[in-house]
């Protein structure tokens, strides 16, 4: 990682503040502690290494040095984005595949709600976690992971999801640098457009199983049903054959069980 193209980025894009690590515990974690603190944001925090990388629903997220991009931007959405936090993800993951598709050539879906995938296979993932006070929404980090050499797969017994890096599917060695600050420039950006027609049409065009049976397993709770594609709210629509639901949160299965979701 380029620390001086990082710190140009951080003047044009207009951060409050850049923090780069070697190796830290978690980005999120990190932007989490500046919320705290009251940082006006937007900031960036990025590491090589995490030694507690957070996935969502509580699993793991494994960053090996050198091989990954891993970082969190702290943002204080408008008021008008208060009522949007689901659609955060979306926002991170729209901003994803446009860079991929612009930058290297490569065509990625989304897999609802906060999973990019390449061929059917997943090369990153976001965890969006909220900052509260009472019932008003005061920020948002969004942390994005990305594997981009082979040694950002984790091992494969720990894999619960088939999983692809970046440079599978290219000929030369990917900039990180100039991805990482592609990706926090199209968020924000894109973060005026949250909701609207055209950021959710795009979603809808990216999101992968549409048409498809799949099932959505939110603990003890599962959904089955034909994939129709994503509500104004983030919600995933799918005909479960009676009708259509609105699903807010899980895990999407495929069906027939072709593969589970989970870390990496
Ligand atoms: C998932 O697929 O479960 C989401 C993974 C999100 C990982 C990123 S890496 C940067 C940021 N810091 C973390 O601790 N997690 C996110």
């Amino acid at each position: 990682m380029d620390r001086q193209s990082l710190t140009n980025a951080a003047a044009r894009l207009q951060l409050s503040r850049i923090d780069f690590f070697d190796s830290i515990d978690s980005t999120n974690a990190f932007a989490l502690r500046l919320a705290d603190t009251g940082e006006s944001g937007p900031a960036l925090v990025a590491a090589d290494a995490q030694t507690s990388g957070r996935g969502r629903m509580n699993r793991r997220w494994i960053t090996n040095p050198g091989s990954s991009l891993a970082f969190s931007l702290l943002i204080h959405p408008a008021g008008s984005q208060q009522a949007k936090l689901q659609l955060f993800s979306a926002l991170a993951s729209l901003a994803v595949c446009r860079v991929l598709n612009r930058q290297l050539g490569i065509t990625a879906q989304i897999k609802w709600p906060n999973d990019i995938l390449i061929n059917r296979q997943k090369t990153a993932g976001i965890l969006c976690e909220a900052v509260w006070a009472g019932e008003s929404l005061q920020a948002v980090v969004i942390g994005i992971g990305i594997n981009v050499t082979k040694g950002s797969l984790p091992v494969e017994s720990s894999l619960q999801y088939p999983a692809t890096y970046l440079e599978a599917h290219l000929a030369d060695s990917v900039d990180r640098t100039s991805l990482l600050v592609n990706i926090v420039s199209e968020i924000l950006t894109l973060k005026d457009e949250l909701g609207i027609e055209r950021f959710m049409n795009e979603y809808n065009q990216m999101l992968a199983f549409k048409d498809e049976p799949v099932r959505i397993i939110m603990g003890e709770s599962v959904t089955g049903g034909t994939l129709v594609g994503s509500d104004p709210s983030g919600n995933l629509i799918l005909d479960t054959g009676t009708g259509l639901t609105a699903i807010a949160a899980g895990d999407l299965h495929l069906r027939p069980e072709t593969s589970t979701t989970g870390v990496c």
